[in-house]
């Protein structure tokens, strides 16, 4: 599946990532190398990878209760702000664009 990150500096990459493995949208962006700190492993307690999803939101379903508590404590989020971590990547995410918010070290 093939979708759009935008970094901090808001330049904007296509990357592409196998859909049938389970990954997260998180283990794929620590793979591209962005700078998604991920503290927790993926457990969604940290919310350092707060992403805000500008297209594609509604393929990618709702966030659930434990995101939403995470993400409510951050100084600033988004409506369609996600946990990264709890994106799990799909053919859904075909064409959709994921702003990094998360810290960036
Ligand atoms: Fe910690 Fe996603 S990696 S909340």
């Amino acid at each position: 599946v093939k979708f759009t990150v935008e970094d901090h500096d808001g330049n904007r990459q296509e990357i592409e990532a196998p859909d049938d493995m389970g990954l997260s949208l998180m283990e794929v962006l620590k793979a591209s190398e962005y700078p998604v700190l991920a503290t927790c492993g993926g457990m969604a307690l940290c919310a350092t990878c707060h992403v805000e999803v500008l297209e594609g939101e509604d393929e990618l379903g709702d966030a659930t209760d434990t995101e939403l508590d995470q993400l409510e404590n951050l100084p600033e989020y988004f409506p369609t702000s996600r946990l990264a971590c709890q994106i799990r990547i799909s053919p859904l995410m075909e064409g959709s664009v994921i702003k990094l918010r998360g810290e960036d070290n």
